[in-house]
């Protein structure tokens, strides 16, 4: 007798024991699970507001469409026209046809021009007559022109020349902005 009636006060008192800590542990897991909710909804909102505002791009040194390379920017023409209408095409986009200071820039065109010839910025007024660059400054580096032409081309040699009324693809270079922001920048 004694036995029977210890026993189910002790399956009694372990329920009671049982129920206090579970009832607290669903609270404490319900409490858990809203702070959870609330910070997923405040990071979603935060994600959904920074999406909608405009981005500043403190990378973009060079306008859509054109190739930053060593502190300029290249633009590729699709259209083909004669070397002076090749110029003021790009002198219409606050550029020059491309003027080279390097072998690296020479290089980088090559690369990227394709199997067709591009007008540069580079011309003379007769055969007599030293090669200039658009930007009328001399070039540090002295290129070799192939060819007796007065207008300039990159062709699958390197720059060759020929009459300036030919019809051929262009390259416009112009200065890449310098941002205030480059030491965070990963590229260029
Ligand atoms: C640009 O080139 C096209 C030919 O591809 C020509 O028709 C047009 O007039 C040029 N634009 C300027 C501003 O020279
Ligand atoms: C170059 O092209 C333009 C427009 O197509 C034309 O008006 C001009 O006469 C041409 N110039 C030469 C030298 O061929």
């Amino acid at each position: 007798m004694e036995e029977m009636r210890e026993y189910p006060n002790f399956l009694g008192t372990e329920r009671s024991r049982r129920e206090g800590p579970s009832h607290g542990a669903c609270i404490t897991f319900q409490l858990t699970m809203a702070a959870v909710f609330t910070v997923l909804l405040i990071t979603a909102v935060a994600f959904a507001v920074q999406a909608f505002q405009p981005h500043p791009q403190p990378c973009a040194q060079c306008p859509f469409d054109w190739v930053g390379f060593r502190g300029k920017c290249y633009y590729f023409s699709e259209d083909e026209s004669n070397w002076t209408s090749s110029q003021n095409n790009c002198s219409a986009l606050g550029a020059s046809l491309a003027v080279f200071d390097s072998t690296e820039d020479l290089s980088f065109t090559m690369r990227h021009k394709g199997s067709s010839p591009h007008w540069v910025g580079l011309s003379r007024e007769g055969e007599e007559h030293p090669w200039e660059w658009m930007s009328r400054s001399p070039s540090s580096h002295p290129f070799q022109v192939q060819g007796d032409g007065l207008c300039a081309y990159l062709g699958d040699l390197g720059l060759t020349s020929s009459h300036c009324s030919a019809h051929r693809n262009w390259v416009c270079t112009k200065p890449a902005l310098q941002n205030p922001r480059k030491n965070f920048c990963i590229s260029t």
